[in-house]
């Protein structure tokens, strides 16, 4: 990777550049995504016009231009080799100046409402139906606003399907976006965790700022007790969520419901099938390329209607 120095520990961002076929954005977005970018952008590569493009699609140019935005000093060596691996040529990165550009990103960071009750209002932003669940979000240098698909599915699901009074894991919480969503939402206690000290900070901070700062606990995943939970959420990539089944499995009580998202249509059966010792998952909602999986755990007594009655 050519590199400007984007100097480790210094102050001001960092914005990563590469180009890539069109095929593998979805793939790449995912990575930087997930290496903490705070805004990932697509543009044209060559001079290509996308000129009306059918209802329902997603356009996207052949060739595509990223452009990443990330703190000063974040480890991006490593990154770039797994971007070139998934098939971007001419990763680089240059520093930017002090301007403030999460500031700047959130300026384009508008309400958004999820299904019948729920919004999502930036800091900043008036909600547009005062009478909604309205979730007040900055979400720091942590990932969920509800822009990216993977979220919006589950903030959906959420608002459809989450228990009056339910016990709520948010594994992976970013923002905390699901865990606030899930307490304003009703649940009764939520626990959310993550690898990431940026993401506990934020969580801590959404949830105070939304009044649920007594109903969400925001742990790292090794403080977590083994205490089974009637929903769990994990919003992560397909591979670790086929490596977490049985952490997430042996945290859903009996009867609970599992959702998963962060995965492409074409890893759904991989992770469906990683969780099949345990529970039945099928596709809940598919946005773009992304799906969610949901299912429910068995209760002892379906179990009990299930098994072959005893030999008379
Ligand atoms: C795609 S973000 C999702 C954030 C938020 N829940 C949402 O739906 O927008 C995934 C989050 O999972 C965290 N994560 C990745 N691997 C993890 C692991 N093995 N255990 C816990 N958290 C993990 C990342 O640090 C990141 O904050």
């Amino acid at each position: 990777m050519s590199e400007k120095p984007c100097s480790p520990g210094g102050a001001g961002w960092c914005q990563l550049l590469a180009e890539a076929p069109a095929e593998a954005v979805p793939a790449l977005e995912a990575l930087l995504e997930a290496a903490g970018a705070l805004s990932v952008t697509v543009q044209d590569a060559g001079d290509q016009p996308l000129l009306e493009p059918p209802p329902g699609a997603t356009p996207l140019w052949h060739r595509v231009r990223l452009a990443a935005l990330f703190p000063a000093g974040s480890p991006l060596a490593d990154l770039a080799q797994r971007l070139e691996t998934a098939g971007a040529r001419a990763v680089r990165t240059e520093p930017l100046g002090e301007r403030d550009w999460v500031r700047a990103w959130l300026d384009d960071f508008r309400p958004m409402s999820f299904g019948r009750r729920l919004w999502v209002v930036p800091s900043g932003h008036q909600p547009p139906d005062p009478g909604a669940v309205n979730l007040r979000l900055d979400p720091g240098l942590a990932f969920g606003t509800g822009t990216h698909p993977t979220t919006a599915m589950c903030l959906r699901w959420l608002d459809a399907g989450l228990p009056a009074g339910a016990t709520v894991l948010d594994y992976g919480c970013g923002s905390g976006i699901l865990a606030v969503a899930a307490a304003r939402l009703g649940a009764a206690r939520v626990t959310a965790v993550d690898i990431d000290p940026q993401a506990l900070a934020a969580t801590r901070a959404n949830a105070a700022a939304n009044g649920v700062g007594d109903r969400v606990r925001v742990l790292a995943p090794e403080a977590l007790a083994p205490e089974p939970v009637e929903v769990v959420l994990a919003n992560i990539l397909a591979g670790p969520l086929v490596e977490l089944a049985p952490v997430l499995a042996a945290h859903l009580a009996p009867g609970g419901h599992l959702v998963l998202s962060g995965l492409l249509a074409a890893q759904a059966p991989a992770v469906a099938a990683a969780y099949a010792p345990w529970l039945a998952l099928a596709e809940w909602a598919r946005e773009a390329e992304w799906v969610c999986l949901a299912g429910r755990r068995a209760r002892q007594g379906d179990i009990d209607r299930m098994a072959p009655a005893p030999p008379s």
